[in-house]
């Protein structure tokens, strides 16, 4: 299952036990035990000759909408029913048990943080669940009436819908990434799960925060771009060892 040294397991539980504030860095890797499969994984079916970075940009949207479209819809068709997974719900509830002490920022669009019932969640990537205007909406653009179709298109201009994520070479929300960088910022703990850390400037969070100061573990099942940024990293995967991290060991903590 996993086979993260049992010392470095016990150092990382310190530290989080020590850490007055832990930022949480999450990529598709925590999703991937809830049968969501990560950008690293290949592609399949209609859309295994494709690479995300082929369909997820505004200019392949513009150029072929309908294929662009397809590929949102047949993922937001397999999300359907997916459940958020252990490690999931660890996050959550150990933000429950510390209000206060957890700062969750996710590169997922998947929305199963929040469906595991954490709050305040930092988008980074925007949602696969909601839709924006393609180009800058006028008047006449409502999305509750836009004409069906893939992609829908605005009634009375012809604006297309599209996908609030955020495409590469596009810009982050800035509320979100601000709220992100002042975490990375003052955490004394940034864990750092399931991503390749190979996108910024979500990667760059990392950085920072171990430049702040901050202790910086990796949770990943294979090796990533982020552990040489390192103090320590969990070699194994997310829904078996955050459950394990985050649970609070003194009973006396429990009653909080
Ligand atoms: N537990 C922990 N880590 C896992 C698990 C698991 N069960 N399964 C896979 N991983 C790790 C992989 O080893 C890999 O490092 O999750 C990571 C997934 O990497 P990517 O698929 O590249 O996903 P991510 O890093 O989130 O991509 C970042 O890039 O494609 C864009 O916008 C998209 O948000 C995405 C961003």
């Amino acid at each position: 299952m996993d086979d993260c040294h049992p010392d470095t397991f016990d150092q990382v539980r310190a530290w989080l036990q020590g850490a007055r504030h832990i930022a949480v860095l999450t990529g598709a890797g925590i999703s991937a035990e809830s049968g969501v499969p990560t950008f690293r994984d290949a592609q399949t079916g209609l859309w295994a000759r494709y690479r995300p970075e082929d369909l997820a940009t505004e200019e392949a949207f513009r150029r072929n909408p309908q294929r662009v479209w397809d590929w949102y819809a047949e993922r937001r068709e397999r999300l359907r029913g997916v459940q958020p997974n252990a490690g999931h719900h660890a996050l959550a509830a150990f933000a429950r048990r510390h209000p206060g002490r957890l700062t969750l920022i996710t590169q997922n669009v998947d929305g199963l943080h929040q469906l595991a019932g954490s709050e305040g969640v930092l988008c980074l990537h925007g949602s696969i669940a909601d839709n924006r205007w393609l180009n800058r909406p006028r008047p006449c653009c409502d999305l509750a009436s836009a004409i069906p179709g893939r992609p829908p298109r605005c009634a009375g201009c012809g604006n297309l819908v599209r996908p609030a994520v955020v495409w590469f070479g596009e810009e982050l929300p800035q509320q979100a990434l601000d709220a992100a960088q002042q975490a990375a910022q003052n955490c004394g703990l940034m864990l750092v799960v399931g991503t390749a850390g190979a996108v910024y400037p979500a990667a760059g969070l990392a950085h920072r925060a171990r430049h702040a100061g901050a202790r910086v573990v990796v949770i990943n099942t294979a090796p990533s771009e982020l552990d040489a940024v390192a103090h320590a990293v969990l070699r194994g995967p997310s829904a078996h060892l955050l459950p394990a991290l985050l649970a609070d060991s003194d009973p006396a903590q429990r009653a909080q």
